[in-house]
C-alpha cells in the first residue's frame, strides 16, 4: 500500500504507506515547508501547528509588519539562501547580475503511479506501477524563470522515499547553478547520532560515529569517484538505537562521483541534512530552455534499529537499483588470477590454474590485469585493448574457448577509463586526457584519466570493449579504475563549463555502463576501483557486485563487510578466499575461516590452487560444495549483523531464508583466549514456533529459544584440550547451520 495525498484547503501533501509517513506544505510565501518523517501516522488536512511561527531576537522577517515569519526558523523543503534562511541551502544559481538569490514558489503539483525514469543516470525504478507512488512539485523563481520539479516517490512496500530535483531553465537568460541538491530535510531536533562508513584504501567502510552538535558535520568526495574514503551513505540513529531496536534514518545518494551529505544543527537545534553532487568546483551553466537533473537519494526510516533500515536498503537496492539478468541470479563461484600470478603469467600458467579450479568446482575463471597491449606492469598499455600475442598467441578469442572447453565461464579485466603514456592510444591522442592548459598533469600508478565528458571518446572506448565482448567468449567483466582525478579541465568545453567537467565525466562512465550492459545483457559486470573506491549504489545499479576491498584478509573483511552491509546487499559484495601469508597484512589464517568470511558475499578464490596441498583441495572442493548448496540463501536470505567486530574480539551475523526455514550464523574470533568463559549469541528473524536444528552441535532447539536464550557458541578454548578435540587457534571462525525440523511430539 502506498499513496499520496493532496489537501487543497492547506496545500498539505502526505505521502505515505504502511510503515512511514512524509509530510510538507506550501507555506504563506510559497516556498516549500518540511512538516514530518518519520513512523506513519493519520492522515488529516491540517498540520500547520508545526510551521513554527513565533518572534525572536536578532532574526530578519519576511513581510513588513509582521515579525514571526522567518524562514531562518521554519522547516524547509528546498531551502534557498538569502532571503532570511543563514543556513547551507539546497539549491543556489548565479545569475547574470552577479546576483545568488532566488525565490522557489509554488506554482502545482502532479502525482503519477509508478517511478520515472531518471535520463542518463542509475536510479531505483519499479516493475509494475502498484510498487510505488511519484509526487511531483512544481516550484518557480519568477525573476529567473528557472522552475524546479521536486521529485518524490514512496514504494509500497519499502520503508523509503527517493528523492531527486530537476531544474529547468523557462527564462530567456543563461544562469549558473552552484549547488543542488538531492534532497534537503530539516529534521525537528538534533538528538541524533551521525553514523559515517569511512576509511582508506584497504580498509574502506569502517563504522564511525559521533553526536550531532551545533554546527556542521559533513563527508565528502572530491576525488571524481565516490572514493575508498567516504561512501556517499550516512546514518542518523537515535542514542539508544541499538541493531534491532530505536530509530534510524539512512541517507544514500545513488552517485559515484564528487558527493557532499552534510548535517547542520542550527541554533535553534534543528537538524538540516543535505545530500547531493559536491558543490565545491560545481558550476552547470543551464541555458535558456535547458534542463538539470540531480542523482537521486534515498531516505530510509526504521524503527527496529539499525538492522531494519538495512534490510530494507538491501531490499530495495538489491531488488529494484541493481537491474538486469543477473540480479536475481546466483552468482557463480569464480578464480581471479591476480595474487596469483599478478603481471606474470602465460597461457598455459592460467589454463593450469583455470584447470585445477575447474577440478575443485569453480564456474568462472577471470583473468585479471596484464593481458592487453604493453602491458607487462604498471607503466604501459592502459587504453589497448587488444590481446597481448606473445602472452596469449590465440588471443583473448582463444583463451576463452579453451576455458570454455574445460567446462567453465571466462571473464576479463578491464580499466576503460584509463590510458598509460606509454600506449597506443596516448600517442595517438595524447589530448584525450583531463589536463589543465599550462599545467602540470599528474598521475596515479602512472595512469591518466580519459576525458569522459567528451562523448567520442566514450563512443571509441565502447566500440574497443564492444568488440572484444562480440569476437570472445566472455561471460564476465571486471571494471576497474585505479586512481582518482587531478586537474579537472576538459579542453572540449569553454571556461564558463570547466564547472561541469567531474559531472559530465561520471555521466560518460554511466553513459559506458548503460550501453555495454545493454547490448550485453547476459554478461556480469564486477565493479572495482583498486578495490572500494567507487562501491556506491551508482554503480549497483549497472554492475550488481563489486570488489569491496583489495584487502582479501579474513580478518581484516570482517570489518570491511560488517561496515559495507550497513547500506549494501550481500549479493553485491565480492569476496574471496586469498593465499596466506595474505597479500597485503601479511596474516595467516585458516583456510576454513577465509571461506568462512567469504561465504557472506559473491564467493571466489584469489589464488591458484595448484599451491594448496591435497587435504587443502579436499576442504575447498567442500567449501565450493557448501556454497553452491547455500548461497542463494547467502546472497538473497535477510541478513542480520549480531556481534560487531567494531566493538570486540567476536564478530557474528547470519542470514535466513524467506521462508524461515534455514539460516546460517557465520561465528568468527579474532584472538584466542585462555580458559575462555561460556559464550552465547541471541539470534535474529528466526520462526519462534520452529524446531531447528543444528547440525554443528547435533541439538534441537526452537526459534524463540535461539532468539531468547541464544545459540552456545562456546568452544573448545586454549589452555586444555580434551583428548580427541581439535583445539581453536587464534582467527576462529565456524558456520553454524540451523535447519527447519519437522516436529515429532
Ligand atoms: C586493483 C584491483 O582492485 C585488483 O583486484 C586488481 O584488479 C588490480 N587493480 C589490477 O591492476
Amino acid at each position: 500500500m502506498r499513496n499520496i495525498v493532496f489537501h487543497k484547503e492547506t496545500k498539505t501533501f502526505h505521502l505515505y504507506n504502511d510503515k512511514i509517513s512524509y509530510i510538507m506544505c506550501v507555506l504563506k510565501n510559497g516556498h516549500m515547508g518540511h512538516l514530518y518523517f518519520g513512523k506513519r501516522i493519520h492522515d488529516k488536512a491540517d498540520f500547520s501547528y508545526l510551521v513554527e511561527e513565533c518572534q525572536r531576537p536578532m532574526t530578519s522577517y519576511i513581510y513588513e509588519g509582521d515579525r514571526n515569519f522567518s524562514l531562518e526558523h521554519i522547516r524547509q523543503e528546498y531551502p534557498v539562501y538569502g532571503t532570511t534562511d543563514y543556513r547551507h541551502p539546497a539549491i543556489e544559481i548565479l545569475q547574470k547580475n552577479g546576483s545568488r538569490i532566488s525565490e522557489f514558489v509554488y506554482e502545482g503539483y502532479e502525482i503519477t503511479a509508478g517511478k520515472v525514469k531518471l535520463q542518463g543516470l542509475p536510479a531505483t525504478y519499479t516493475e509494475s506501477d502498484e510498487e510505488a507512488m511519484t509526487l511531483r512539485v512544481y516550484l518557480k523563481d519568477a525573476l529567473t524563470g528557472v522552475l524546479l520539479e521536486l521529485l518524490y516517490t514512496v514504494f509500497s512496500e519499502y520503508n523509503a522515499i527517493a528523492r531527486s530535483v530537476c531544474v529547468k531553465n523557462t527564462g530567456t537568460e543563461t544562469v549558473h547553478l552552484l549547488n543542488v541538491m538531492s534532497l534537503s530535510l530539516d529534521l525537528p531536533d538534533q538528538d541524533y547520532v551521525w553514523m559515517q562508513l569511512s576509511g582508506a584504501w584497504a580498509r574502506e567502510r569502517y563504522i564511525k560515529e559521533r553526536t550531532l552538535e551545533q554546527g556542521i558535520t559533513a563527508i565528502d568526495s572530491r576525488r571524481g569517484n565516490s572514493s575508498h574514503e567516504h561512501n556517499p551513505f550516512m546514518v542518523l540513529r537515535r542514542k539508544h538505537t541499538n541493531e534491532y531496536r530505536g530509530e534510524a534514518i539512512g541517507f544514500s545518494l545513488i552517485y559515484s562521483g564528487n558527493f557532499r551529505i552534510q548535517a547542520e544543527v542550527d541554533t535553534h537545534n534543528v537538524t538540516r541534512i543535505t545530500a547531493g553532487i559536491n558543490p565545491k568546483g560545481f558550476d552547470w551553466k543551464l541555458e535558456a530552455g535547458e534542463m538539470f537533473q540531480t542523482p537521486e537519494a534515498v531516505m530510509v526510516y526504521s524503527e527496529s534499529g539499525l538492522n531494519g533500515m538495512s534490510q530494507t536498503f538491501h531490499k530495495l537496492y538489491g531488488r529494484r537499483l541493481a537491474r538486469g539478468y543477473w540480479r536475481d541470479r546466483c552468482r557463480p563461484i569464480l578464480i581471479n588470477n591476480w595474487e596469483a600470478t599478478y603481471f606474470d603469467f602465460t597461457e598455459e600458467r592460467l589454463v593450469e590454474i583455470a584447470s585445477k579450479a575447474k577440478k575443485c568446482g569453480v564456474e568462472l575463471f577471470v583473468l585479471d590485469d596484464g593481458w592487453f597491449g604493453a602491458r607487462r606492469n604498471d607503466r604501459a598499455g592502459l587504453g589497448d585493448w587488444i590481446a597481448n600475442m606473445e602472452l596469449l598467441p590465440n588471443g583473448i578469442s582463444g583463451l576463452a574457448n579453451r576455458i570454455e572447453e574445460l567446462g567453465m565461464k571466462f571473464g576479463l579485466w578491464i580499466e576503460p577509463e584509463m590510458v598509460n603514456k606509454d600506449s597506443d592510444l596516448y600517442r595517438k591522442h595524447p589530448d584525450w586526457i583531463l589536463q589543465t592548459p599550462g599545467r602540470r598533469v599528474s598521475h596515479g600508478r602512472y595512469q591518466y584519466v580519459l576525458d569522459f565528458s567528451r562523448q567520442e571518446i566514450v563512443d571509441y572506448i565502447y566500440g574497443m570493449i564492444a568488440k572484444l565482448l562480440s569476437e570472445s567468449n566472455i561471460s564476465y567483466i571486471k571494471w576497474d579504475m585505479n586512481r582518482s582525478i587531478t586537474e579537472c579541465y576538459s579542453i572540449a568545453y569553454p571556461a564558463d563549463q570547466q564547472g561541469e567537467i567531474f559531472h559530465r565525466y561520471i555521466l560518460g562512465v554511466y553513459n559506458l555502463y548503460e550501453r555495454l550492459t545493454s547490448a550485453f545483457p547476459e554478461v556480469l559486470f564486477e565493479s572495482c576501483a583498486s578495490g572500494g573506491g567507487r562501491f556506491d549504489p551508482g554503480m549497483l545499479y549497472y554492475a550488481p557486485q563489486g570488489w569491496v576491498s583489495d584487502d582479501s584478509d579474513a580478518v581484516e573483511r570482517l570489518k570491511i563487510q560488517y561496515g559495507t552491509s550497513m547500506c549494501y546487499p550481500l549479493s553485491s559484495m565480492g569476496s574471496h578466499v586469498s593465499v596466506i601469508p595474505n597479500h597485503q597484512v601479511f596474516r595467516n589464517t585458516p583456510l576454513h575461516t577465509r571461506a568462512n568470511v567469504a561465504y557472506f558475499g559473491t564467493f571466489g578464490y584469489e589464488l591458484d590452487l595448484n599451491k594448496l596441498s591435497d587435504a587443502e583441495i579436499e576442504e575447498v572442493k567442500a567449501q565450493i560444495r557448501f556454497m553452491k548448496e547455500y548461497r542463494e540463501l547467502l546472497q538473497f536470505g535477510t541478513f542480520y549483523r549480531l556481534k560487531s567486530p567494531f566493538n570486540g574480539n567476536e564478530t557474528v551475523w547470519m542470514v535466513v531464508s524467506e521462508d524461515k526455514s534455514k539460516a546460517l550464523v557465520g561465528y568468527y574470533r579474532v584472538l584466542n583466549g585462555v580458559n575462555l568463559p561460556y559464550s552465547c549469541v541471541k539470534l535474529q528473524g528466526l520462526d519462534p514456533d520452529k524446531l531447528y536444528e543444528n547440525e554443528l552441535a547435533n541439538t534441537k532447539h526452537y526459534g524463540d529459544e535461539l532468539m531468547n536464550l541464544g545459540l552456545i557458541t562456546t568452544d573448545v578454548s586454549a589452555g586444555e584440550v580434551p583428548q580427541g578435540a581439535e583445539p581453536c587457534t587464534d582467527f576462529e571462525s565456524r558456520i553454524y547451520l540451523l535447519k527447519e525440523k519437522q516436529s515429532t511430539n
